[in-house]
């Protein structure tokens, strides 16, 4: 990430307020996204997996993020999310993305340090901020599944040691959040955010969180959560304005009618998001 956008966590954490990332897929949603910020004049992040560096094409994404710089004033990145394999992110930081996760969480302790290390050492000379995951989310994003047996929440002891020796610019903890929507309430471990934060004095980032209430959001923020994640409820938002559409206008082939609904739907849950995070006016 660049100084600006380093800066930008600095702020968050300073003003209390939580930079939203939101996982983009396509030119429709990316610009519904950069839109809605610019008219609310909140930073942003635009997120892409694996899966969606592969389906818009690296360069596509670089392209669309370098057009974007043109017509949007905020402060905006584009964010590689949950990527693993570490060529990958080498070649994409080389390209201009200034921002990136490492996800090696499903790794041994020691391993996952080693890895984030690596590519912390590779992206802080080039002023590309790195974001890493201690413990593992459960929930499904893209090709990854994680059963809910097997989410291992963030030990504050390992945490401190994880970035005092990997150096890493914002920590993802699991706390109680999964990817996907929740089956009943959302419960999350508070108690165990304070006690990370009592020892790790880093942007602390906060997963999963599409279908955890806003009052639940805004109590991880003042403990000190700087980066909020939501993807599901953006697709979902976009599918369901699609599906209203089509069945209003069966007969409709024209991509520039028929996405209108999904667009104006999507909007509406970005601007919900900003204000969630309290991000509005930060830019
Ligand atoms: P949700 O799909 O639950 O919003 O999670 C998004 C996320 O954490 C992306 O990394």
């Amino acid at each position: 990430m660049t100084d600006s956008s380093k800066n930008l966590f600095q702020l968050a954490q300073a003003g209390k307020y939580a930079i939203p990332a939101f996982n983009v897929h396509n030119l429709e949603i990316t610009k519904a996204v950069l839109e809605t910020a610019q008219e609310m004049q909140s930073p942003v992040l635009l997120a892409a997996t694996p899966g969606t560096v592969k389906y818009m094409g690296e360069e596509f994404l670089i392209g669309m993020m370098k057009a974007a710089r043109k017509k949007y004033t905020i402060p905006f990145e584009v964010h590689l999310d949950h990527h693993e394999n570490v060529a990958d992110i080498k070649r994409m930081i080389d390209m201009g993305v200034g921002s990136v996760m490492i996800d090696a969480s499903h790794h041994p302790f020691e391993e996952n340090m080693k890895i984030v290390k690596e590519v912390v050492d590779y992206a802080h000379p080039k002023g590309v901020l790195v974001e890493a995951e201690l413990g593992r989310l459960s929930g499904i994003e893209d090709d990854m599944s994680v059963d809910e047996k097997d989410a291992i929440y963030t030990n504050p002891d390992q945490a401190k040691e994880f970035v005092e020796r990997t150096g890493i610019d914002t920590l993802a903890v699991a706390i109680g959040t999964a990817h996907g929507l929740y089956k009943g309430e959302p419960k999350l471990d508070l108690e165990r955010l304070q006690e990370i934060r009592a020892v790790v004095d880093i942007p602390l980032v906060l997963h999963g969180a599409s279908g955890i209430p806003d009052a639940l959001v805004h109590e991880t923020i003042r403990l000190g959560i700087c980066k909020v994640n939501v993807a599901t409820e953006l697709k979902n938002a976009f599918v369901a304005g699609l599906r209203v559409y089509l069945s209003a206008h069966p007969e409709e082939n024209d991509p520039r009618k028929y996405f209108s609904e999904a667009i104006t739907d999507l909007k509406r849950v970005v601007a919900d998001k900003i204000t969630m995070c309290q991000s509005a006016q930060k830019a």
